[in-house]
């Protein structure tokens, strides 16, 4: 079926028929980050030897001045960029060491949301949640841009979890900025990841809405089990939303503690003098 031409099964707001939230994921650590070193060609070199895992459930943030290596970390796990040196293991596999197919397959537990929601504005909302679930399909159909009819009640499920299921047969380009974040979360449920990572997802959002996002993350690993790993600029959320949080300062680790633990000064020492 073409994408734009999928619509909901249920009237908009109320429960999808059939169709039940996935089981939460088992407990256990789901990414585990070791000695991962990032030295681009030019030489530089923007992560030193990190380490971090990330278990079930849990929220990390992780903060750090301009520049600090934030996105070249969310980039190295994900495959984006190939470490210099470390590994980067998922669902027990270093992904570091594979490639082609296998490093495929080894990264569909993961997902990432980034800045811009980087939406397809004129297709419908489904058809962009839709999208997310491509990865697990490898035909012409689906190079062409369609889903199997059996995905569509999954990604019907995935926009229900962010509360935009009314939205769904609207075009992504007519969105508020808060909306098309949340349908990029959408999209990544569809993946079904076992971690999701966002780097810097509350960008262009209000106050209200960068709560709103912050509060569905917090809810995905308490309810579901997910693993996230998201990169914020706003130490104040990071203190109201995360489990632990992970200090970044030029490509280095300055602390990897619960968000309780952590002072105003080891936060603030992050920004001091890192201005790039
Ligand atoms: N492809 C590249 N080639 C060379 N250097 C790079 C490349 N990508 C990033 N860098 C450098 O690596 C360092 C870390 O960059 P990175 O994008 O990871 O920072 P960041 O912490 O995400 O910053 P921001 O908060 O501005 O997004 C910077 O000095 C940057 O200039
Ligand atoms: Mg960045």
């Amino acid at each position: 079926m073409p994408l734009d031409q999928a619509r909901p099964v249920a009237a908009p707001g109320s429960p999808l028929p059939g169709i039940t939230r996935r089981a939460a994921l088992a407990p256990g650590v789901k990414l585990a980050v070791r000695n991962l070193t990032m030295r681009y060609g030019n030489g530089h070199t923007a992560l030193r030897n990190l380490d971090l895992s990330v278990h079930a459930g849990e929220v990390v943030v992780v903060l750090g001045s301009n520049g600090s290596g934030k996105s070249t970390f969310m980039k190295c796990v994900v495959g984006l960029n190939r470490p210099t040196a470390g590994s980067v293991e998922v669902a027990g596999r270093d992904l570091v060491a594979l490639s082609g197919e296998g490093l495929r397959q080894a990264r569909l537990p993961l997902a990432l949301i980034s800045q811009n929601a980087n939406l397809v504005k004129r297709r419908s909302v489904l058809a962009n949640v839709c999208c997310g679930t491509l990865g697990r399909h490898r035909t012409l159909a689906t190079a062409l841009g369609r889903v199997p009819r059996n995905e569509i009640e999954p990604a019907q499920a995935c926009l229900n979890e962010v509360g935009l299921l009314h939205l769904a047969g609207q075009r992504a380009g007519t969105l508020s900025g808060g909306q098309a974040q949340r349908v990029a979360v959408a999209r990544a449920l569809a993946q079904r990841p076992h971690v999701l990572l966002a780097d810097e997802p509350l960008a262009s959002l209000d106050p209200e809405a960068a709560d709103e996002v912050m509060r569905l993350l917090r809810r995905l690993a308490t309810e579901d089990g997910l693993a996230v790993v998201c990169v914020l600029h706003q130490p104040q959320l990071a203190m109201r939303y995360a489990d632990r949080l992970v200090g970044l300062r030029r490509g280095q680790l300055e602390f990897d503690q619960p968000a309780s633990e952590v002072s105003a000064e080891q936060i603030a020492s992050l920004y001091v003098g890192e201005a790039s």
